[in-house]
């Protein structure tokens, strides 16, 4: 067998990799999921688990993923079989690429939420709230009114299959290149706006002020959680974006730019919501729809709020398309490299599967709001379920198979193209013991207790 699959694209450039990386990386997550878990987890406490998760185990199975990636030019079924012929191990991808599905498919539910408050913004009706009332109340309203919700996670859908059916230079990396920097400069202007608003200063001192008294097993298994998920690990994204990736790329300069720029925009994505939340009166345990609503209120009270609006759900649309467009990548590399589909068809295809296991998602602020499995409504299950217990169970899994079981290479794989070789002791260890037993014990304290 040949490894790196003889004509597999690559990346055009470097930064097109890491742009496409850290675009997977940034997205609802940083933006949408942070801050409101922060929120219900406490502040402070949750924000100094979740960067020790992110430094500790985050960066080393991240370099794992890549390795394993461009190791063997791969999608992650395809990977552990050509790293490890006759081994069991493709099961490991196996199960990465059915998270990645339940991850995409209510990924962009949310995500047509984000579209459909664009349009609203669009045409000024998020911008007409007089009380957080109002703002709770819209969100709401529209979080139960199904067709509208199915309607723009249909639309969401189309748009990633649009980028994804381009190929991975023309279509994710140049796409990448061009949304990430506007987000990052939407992010700035909308920082300035939130921390000069009276009573902002009690937003930073929720993130920031040292209070340990809210630390439990449970904020710690969320901040894990939030770690993988932000970081798109233990699904196998990394390595199919590792196995575009040339050998004269640094996988541990990569590691840490792409997660350095995570962490950034996640706390940055705090800096601009919490003094929001705070200066409006909202309450920061509100749930998941926290950004929705804090941040059309604010828009509300300030001259060209309509503007500012649609800024900030378009970066947040930009946000969420670079991420989805990763999920729906590993799939798509999935068909192509084992089932030897043409790529606009698997990419259809793979779609149109996470478009409609979203629909029970879509469905599950509204009329099937009463349905429930282990106490959970659809959202809350697959999020649970994919963020607290499949990803780690997936990092796990990948971290064991690069320090363990892939034995003859792993070394040399990681060290070319890389001047940071000396920390190659520190990684295998971390990826050896440290990691694995790390999430394992989380894991494990949590599920029992
Ligand atoms: N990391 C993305 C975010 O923060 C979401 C995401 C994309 C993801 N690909 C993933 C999460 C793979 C877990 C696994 O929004």
């Amino acid at each position: 067998m040949q490894m790196g699959g003889g004509s597999r694209e690559t990346w055009g450039s470097k930064v097109g990799f890491i742009l496409a990386a850290a675009g997977s990386a940034i997205g609802l997550g940083n933006i949408w999921r942070f801050p409101y878990v922060l929120g219900e987890s406490g502040g402070f406490a949750f924000l100094m688990i979740y960067i020790a998760c992110v430094i500790l185990i985050g960066m080393p199975i991240m370099g794992a993923e890549m390795v394993i990636g461009r190791g063997s030019g791969r999608n992650p079924v395809g990977a552990f079989r050509v790293l490890l012929p006759g081994s069991p191990w493709w099961l490991a991808g196996a199960i990465g690429v059915i998270t990645g599905v339940l991850i995409l498919a209510y990924y962009t539910v949310v995500a047509g939420w984000t579209l459909a408050y664009l349009y609203e913004s669009i045409t000024g009706l998020v911008n007409t709230f007089n009380t957080p009332e109002a703002a709770q109340h819209a969100f709401d309203d529209f979080v139960v009114n199904s067709g509208k919700v199915v309607f723009f996670h249909f639309l969401f859908a189309l748009l990633c299959i649009l980028v994804v059916s381009q190929g991975v230079k023309g279509g994710i990396e140049r796409w990448s290149k061009v949304l990430m920097p506007t987000l990052f400069l939407l992010l700035l202007l909308l920082i300035g706006r939130s921390l000069t608003l009276p009573g902002a200063g009690e937003g930073m001192k929720f993130l920031f002020e040292p209070d340990f008294s809210k630390i439990s097993g449970e904020v710690v298994l969320v901040a894990m959680g939030q770690a993988f998920y932000s970081l798109s690990l233990g699904m196998g994204v990394m390595i199919t974006y590792g196995s575009y990736l040339d050998k004269k790329s640094d996988l541990f300069g990569s590691t840490a730019t792409v997660a350095t720029l995570d962490m950034s925009i996640a706390i940055l994505a705090g800096i601009a919501i919490f003094p929001a939340v705070f200066a409006m009166g909202l309450e920061p345990a509100s749930g998941a729809g926290l950004t929705y609503v804090a941040l059309p209120l604010v828009f509300s009270k300030l001259p060209f709020g309509a503007v500012l609006s649609s800024i900030f759900f378009l970066l947040l649309t930009i946000a969420a398309l670079t991420s989805a467009i990763s999920l729906l990548e590993v799939m798509v590399s999935f068909a192509t490299d084992e089932l030897k589909w043409v790529r606009s068809r698997a990419t259809i295809i793979m779609a149109a599967l996470a478009f409609l296991l979203g629909v029970p998602v879509a469905l599950s602020f509204g009329v099937w709001s009463d349905v429930k499995v282990f106490g959970l409504n659809f959202f809350d299950l697959y999020d649970y379920l994919t963020a607290n217990i499949l990803l780690p169970l997936g990092g796990i899994l990948i971290a064991l198979f690069a320090g363990w079981a892939w034995r003859k290479g792993v070394k040399e794989e990681m060290l070319q193209g890389t001047k940071m070789g000396r920390l190659y002791g520190v990684w295998i260890w971390a990826i050896r013991i440290f990691a694995p037993l790390a999430v394992g014990i989380i894991l494990v304290t949590n599920l029992i207790g």
